[in-house]
């Protein structure tokens, strides 16, 4: 029987601040590829433990999720995402014989089915694998901007920037996932996208029961899609599908059931490709045929990294998921150990580490196809080293006094989702999709029963001023055809010290992806909190401007705070922070934790 987890959905006074301180076999896998890039962790001492032991996590009182929580556990493989119907889906294919790749790409189209407000064949994603036999790869299936967009799009006729990045038909890039799960499961993969793809096809033709989760989600959205499509099976006769009901999705049943037979030519050159281009004239976007045939996926090297010794693989630019992960890291790692988790100090040093890494982010990132990013400065830890010198112990550097000396050191020529895959071999997948906005931009394809992204507000719509999110970007990442604009997504594999496969993981929220994904790698690896611990932990986030420390309702106590304010930090409260969904090697199998904040499941055997 499958393990599932339904989908539901003290820290340290001011005392602390003066410093206490926190497989098996090889699969038949792929068509395999001696020039593959391998990544192997260094290895530990003789003797040293692959999971260390775990230590008990404290949170404070007024916190909302208690420590000491157990995540699901199965001996032999595991999915986690935001949606149990789509879990299961994975897990099925695993049980079929499928590898986790398999499992990975059965489980993303089933989140177009299920999780529609960002699991997607309209949006786009990054995955991130790690085999068992030691090859590891990347894809970038990032959309890219149409051909004819321009810089300055978004402006109105005084200069002033419009909603259009975000809602309505000119929002949307070039979608990107299903020639990338395509291109994956084709290289990595065992099975045949017909086969893959039948749960999703199932799930869209015969429906599913809505819970509660996806009924607050689709009320949510209510004004946003019915403004283009009065009518879609989330809202029939125009009103929110409630809780209890079946969502049956016949449109988007028959898209599925072609891309199964003739593979993703029929997303982008046959009927869907049409729907999608009528979709667009309607409403007066700007997207093509001819940018839906050009379409391509990149395969690309991972960043990878270490922490103490610990192995990191994560996604290269055009996400700024790794390079931002691997360089706040890197700064972290220059303490030789950090204080305790929760401590003022550590919200400190945490938080000055994310501001210096976005920082770098926010001015330095860009499709690499269109802009020189420079990778190797950016993760080395001789870079980290002088990064972690401009931060002071007793005061908070304010981001624009930082900003010049950091530019100057470096030149050189609400929605996503995120799911785990590993199987009883070792392979493990990490991807993380998204339509951008929940529910994307809004538009809902008639005929071919989808939602599109508006991805476009990933660019800097207008270089020097605010996104969606409040990151504030550079020119880099302005506006240019067939560009990716610069995302945040963080699928990510750690590596233990004897090389094998500790976690899994990756989130949604857009900036907070990356401070939300590598706090639970940190709480995991420097802090020993299990699993369970690591995920519930209060989380914070910095990402350099607005200049402040975000921090969750609860999640540090009235005399931490008093703390961080004491050192200059401006303190932003926000109810919940990131939508991390991960898994975790324990002895004897796999941990798998959804985000307890949001919803999801865990289902392994
Ligand atoms: O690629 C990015 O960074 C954003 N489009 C992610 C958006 C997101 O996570 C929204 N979800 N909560």
């Amino acid at each position: 029987m499958p393990v599932t987890a339904g989908r539901r959905r003290s820290a340290l006074p001011l005392a602390l601040w003066a410093g206490l301180l926190f497989p098996l076999a090889c699969a038949r896998s792929g068509r395999s590829g001696a020039d593959e890039p391998r990544f192997d962790a260094p290895s530990g001492p003789p003797g040293d433990p692959a999971i260390p032991a775990r230590v008990a996590a404290a949170f404070p009182d007024a916190w909302r999720l208690p420590a000491g929580a157990r995540a699901t556990f199965a001996p032999q493989v595991m999915a986690v995402s935001n949606s149990p119907e789509a879990s299961a889906a994975a897990a099925a294919i695993m049980r079929e014989g499928g590898n986790a790749v398999d499992a990975a790409v059965a489980l993303g189209f089933a989140l177009a089915v299920t999780w529609p407000e960002a699991g997607n064949i309209g949006g786009g994603g990054y995955t991130v694998i790690r085999m068992a036999d030691g090859r590891v790869a990347a894809i970038d299936y990032r959309e890219i901007a149409p051909l004819a967009a321009t810089r300055d799009m978004y402006l109105d006729a005084n200069g002033n920037l419009t909603d259009k990045s975000v809602y309505g038909h000119l929002a949307s890039g070039v979608p990107g996932a299903v020639a990338g799960m395509a291109a994956l499961l084709e290289r990595y993969g065992t099975m045949p996208l017909s086969r893959v793809m039948q749960p999703a096809i199932a799930l869209a033709r015969d429906g599913f029961v809505v819970d509660t989760a996806l009924a607050g989600s689709i009320a949510r959205a209510r004004g946003m899609v019915t403004r283009y499509q009065p009518e879609t099976p989330y809202f029939p006769k125009g009103e929110a599908l409630p809780a209890g009901a079946r969502l049956v999705q016949p449109d988007l049943a028959r898209t599925l059931q072609a891309i199964a037979e003739q593979g993703p030519a029929a997303f982008y050159r046959g009927w869907v490709a049409d729907s999608l281009v009528a979709e667009m004239q309607r409403g007066g976007g700007i997207l093509t045929r001819q940018d839906l045939q050009g379409y391509q996926p990149v395969w690309r090297t991972p960043i990878h990294t270490t922490y103490r010794g610990y192995g990191l693989l994560s996604m290269p630019p055009s996400s700024s998921g790794g390079v931002t992960t691997a360089e706040a890291m890197n700064v972290l790692e220059q303490y030789p150990t950090l204080p305790p988790y929760g401590s003022a100090r550590w919200f400190h040093l945490v938080g000055s580490a994310y501001q210096r890494a976005f920082i770098d982010r926010n001015a330095k990132l860009a499709d690499p196809a269109f802009v020189p990013v420079p990778l190797a400065q950016l993760t080395s830890k001789t870079y980290a080293k002088r990064l972690q010198a401009t931060i002071s112990e007793t005061r908070a550097t304010p981001t624009r006094e930082l900003e010049p000396q950091m530019a100057q050191a470096a030149r050189e020529p609400e929605h996503t989702t995120h799911y785990s895959v590993v199987d009883a071999r070792g392979n493990a997948v990490a991807t993380t999709t998204t339509l951008n906005n929940s529910w994307g931009s809004g538009v809902w394809v008639r005929g071919a029963g989808f939602m599109l992204n508006d991805e476009m507000d990933d660019f800097a719509a207008q270089p020097g001023k605010p996104n969606m999110f409040g990151l504030v970007q550079g020119e880099q990442n302005a506006i240019q055809p067939g560009k990716r604009m610069l995302s945040a997504m963080s699928p990510t594999i750690v590596l233990d010290r004897n090389n094998q496969v500790l976690l899994v993981v990756g989130a949604a929220g857009g900036p907070t992806i990356i401070t939300g994904t590598s706090q639970v790698i940190l709480n995991v690896l420097e802090h020993r909190m299990s699993l369970a611990d690591a995920m519930r932990a209060p989380r914070v986030h910095h990402q350099a401007l607005p200049d402040s420390l975000t921090f969750e309702r609860g999640g540090i106590p009235p005399a931490v705070l008093d703390s961080l304010r004491g050192v200059g930090h401006a303190l932003r409260e926000l109810r919940s922070l990131v939508n991390v969904n991960a898994i975790m090697r324990v002895n004897g199998g796999w941990e798998g934790m959804p985000e307890p904040r949001r919803s999801g499941g865990a289902v392994g055997y």
